[in-house]
């Protein structure tokens, strides 16, 4: 079987270069694409979907090429961005019923919104407007709209970005049964918790490339090395330096930590998933090489 998403060399600029050659494959599961705010997630998800054309390189959905024939792979996905597209005036299983006809689910329209509705947990609210709704009631709507047509690929553009606490949680149980349930996710995210929370598999876009792909623990792994930290007295830390172990190393982190009070301790550790997203996401590039 073809792989979900195969990105190959995409580069496009608009002032200035954003992609420069985004070589990405993923078989099926969740891939967190995760970058800084203005990396390009946005301009890669668009590209995938058909909205912007790239100025180079190809990209195929389920084995179809994006660029020659966008209609096609429309038919294989479905796209949840960052502003709704929700009629406020209309309820939301008026919404979600208008959605599934434009698509040509017919009769079939109102029985896919009421089984959508209960997935998403709206099964009440379906029948009030959507200006009544809180942010994370129209976002699980938004998701519950995207299913409609079953696709095989669903694309996340931040999808919990301004949700509170609470909300965010409940989008991220209901990516995770949609993914359990078999569809293959691609989700973008500024935040390193989203990613491991809900994904497989983490790529870092920085400065127009992926930077670093893999498991949380690869990640982790790839950064290598161990961070000389500074703590307090109940254990937390206060500030921490690279090091490779090595007495020089030690020395120059010493110095990198700073002056210190007294009840201050230090400390060796492994680096964290935290460490490899400040390093590989922010950081200094011979890192990220
Ligand atoms: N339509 C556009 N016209 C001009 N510049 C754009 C356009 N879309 C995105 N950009 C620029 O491309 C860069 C990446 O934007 P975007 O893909 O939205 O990043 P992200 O989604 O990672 O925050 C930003 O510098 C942004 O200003
Ligand atoms: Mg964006």
């Amino acid at each position: 079987m073809d792989a979900a998403i195969e990105i190959d060399d995409i580069s496009k600029s608009y002032a200035h270069p954003v992609l420069r050659g985004v070589d990405l494959t993923h078989e099926a599961g969740v891939l967190a694409l995760l970058g800084a705010n203005g990396a390009g997630k946005t301009t890669l998800v668009s590209i995938l979907t058909t909205l912007v054309r790239p100025d180079g390189g190809r990209a195929r959905i389920g084995g179809v090429d994006v660029l020659r024939d966008p209609a096609g792979a429309r038919r294989l996905f479905a796209v949840t961005g960052q502003e709704t597209t929700l009629d406020e005036l209309l309820t939301g299983r008026e919404n979600l019923v208008m959605i599934g006809r434009l698509l040509g689910l017919g009769r079939d329209a109102g029985r896919r919104a009421d089984a959508l509705l209960e997935q998403m947990d709206l099964a009440s609210a379906g029948r009030r407007r959507v200006a009544t709704y809180s942010g994370g009631m129209r976002r699980r709507l938004d998701l519950a709209a995207s299913l409609l047509s079953r696709p095989a690929v669903l694309f996340l553009d931040e999808p919990t970005t301004g949700l509170d606490p609470v909300s965010r949680r409940r989008v991220w149980d209901d990516v995770r049964a949609l993914a359990a349930a078999g569809t293959t996710v691609l989700l973008t995210t500024q935040t390193l918790d989203e990613a491991e929370a809900l994904a497989d598999r983490i790529a870092i876009l920085r400065d127009g490339r992926i930077v670093a792909d893999g498991t949380a623990a690869e990640l982790t792994a790839a950064v290598g090395g161990q961070r000389l930290v500074l703590q307090d007295a109940t254990g937390a830390e206060v500030r921490s330096a690279d090091t490779d172990g090595t007495a020089a190393s030690l020395t120059r982190a010493l110095a990198q930590l700073g002056p210190a009070d007294q009840d201050l301790t230090v400390a060796l550790r492994s680096p964290t998933l935290d460490d490899a997203f400040l390093a590989l996401a922010h950081g200094t590039p011979e890192v990220a090489a």
